[in-house]
């Protein structure tokens, strides 16, 4: 039988945290066959929701479910941890400017970069969901020298997913059909869905989305505009922003990196970048990226046209935007 495996979520007091918890402990993380221990992380004020969601986990009797820590100590909650799921942080509220929010969030991640070098396992793989989530990363990445580059990624899978799920209503097939979509830059607005490369198995066989789509203005227009707007129109519904989707989206981020992606397909993953397509190095940016043996290598040699490096370059002009604004307040 396989040793549990230690996963730690910060911020699990919190919406995406409530949903992922039992997700993960379900199985939907690393896999049916893998025991896990689970490190729940949140702020001394939220200690007492945060038991509650302990309690509410032993209720639920899992049985891959092989422990479960609830605490408001970082040293505690990174202890021996081999995935680092971070999603605590502060939303952003109205009338907040954006340099505000990036404020109240980057110091916690300059903290939380020393805890994770001093406490968690070698090789701990890392995924940043609290937004700027790619600023997020960086800091870690600047403030966790020892750690990897290639430890830590950012989440933009929910983006990924959404972009899939746009294509599958428009062309009334299964999203499970859909593959290959891409999401570039940042997770915010600024973020380029591109379904260019992407491709439906429809009864014909295996075709490009372009050409099942034939209506290039909305792969260029709403396309774009309806996935980059998805998280505002989910909060307009619910009054809440996204958690389940965010939730189910960590946890396939975190499955596809360890467990590795289907042969033929991509996924779309905030990764530290190595100049490929002309993005600026040193920037956490959202590639499309295969997965092998726990490891992240982006995919190359993908055709650019001009509409799409213009989106590029602009999501890649905020970033550095983000990183001089995060990195003159610490
Ligand atoms: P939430 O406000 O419900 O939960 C956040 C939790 O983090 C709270 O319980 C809070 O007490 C805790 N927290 C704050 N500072 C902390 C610290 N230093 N250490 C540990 N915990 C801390 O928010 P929600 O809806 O769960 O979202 C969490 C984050 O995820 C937000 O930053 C949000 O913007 C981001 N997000 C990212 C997505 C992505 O695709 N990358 C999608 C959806 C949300």
């Amino acid at each position: 039988p396989k040793q549990p495996v230690k996963v730690l979520v910060t911020g699990a007091a919190g919406q995406i945290g409530y949903a992922i918890v039992a997700m993960i402990a379900r199985g939907l993380m690393l896999g049916p066959d893998q025991p896990v221990i689970l490190h729940m992380l949140d702020l001394p004020r939220a200690a007492e929701a945060l038991d509650g969601v302990r309690m509410e986990l032993i209720d639920a009797a899992l049985p891959l479910l092989r422990g479960v820590l609830a605490t408001s100590d970082e040293a505690e909650a990174f202890q021996g941890v081999s995935v680092a799921v971070l999603i605590g942080g502060w939303p952003r509220k109205e009338g907040m400017e954006r340099k505000d929010l990036i404020a109240k969030n980057v110091s916690i991640y300059k903290s939380q970069a020393s805890a994770l070098q001093q406490h968690a396992a070698p090789n701990c793989k890392v995924v940043l969901v609290a937004n700027p989530a790619n600023t997020n990363a960086l800091v870690l990445k600047e403030f966790g020298p020892s750690i990897p580059a290639k430890n830590i990624t950012c989440l933009t899978r929910l983006d990924h997913n959404r972009a899939l799920g746009q294509v599958a209503e428009k062309l009334n097939v299964h999203v499970g059909d859909v593959k290959n979509a891409i999401i570039w830059g940042n997770h915010s607005s600024t973020q380029f869905p591109d379904a260019s490369h992407a491709t439906a198995r429809t009864d014909l066989g295996e075709k490009p989305v372009k050409q099942l789509v034939a209506d290039e203005k909305w792969l260029k227009e709403e396309f774009v505009s309806t996935v980059q707007q998805r998280g505002a129109a989910v909060i307009k519904a619910r009054k809440q922003s996204s958690s389940l989707s965010a939730a189910s989206a960590a946890c396939d981020h975190v499955r596809d990196w360890i467990l590795g992606t289907p042969k033929g397909t991509w996924v779309s993953m905030g990764v530290y970048s190595d100049g490929s397509y002309g993005v600026p190095e040193g920037l956490f940016y959202s590639f499309p990226v295969t997965c092998e043996k726990g490891e992240w290598s982006i995919v190359q040699g993908l055709q650019i046209d001009d509409f799409a490096r213009s989106k590029m370059e602009a999501s890649a002009n905020e970033l550095e935007e983000e990183k001089s604004i995060a990195m003159n307040i610490l």
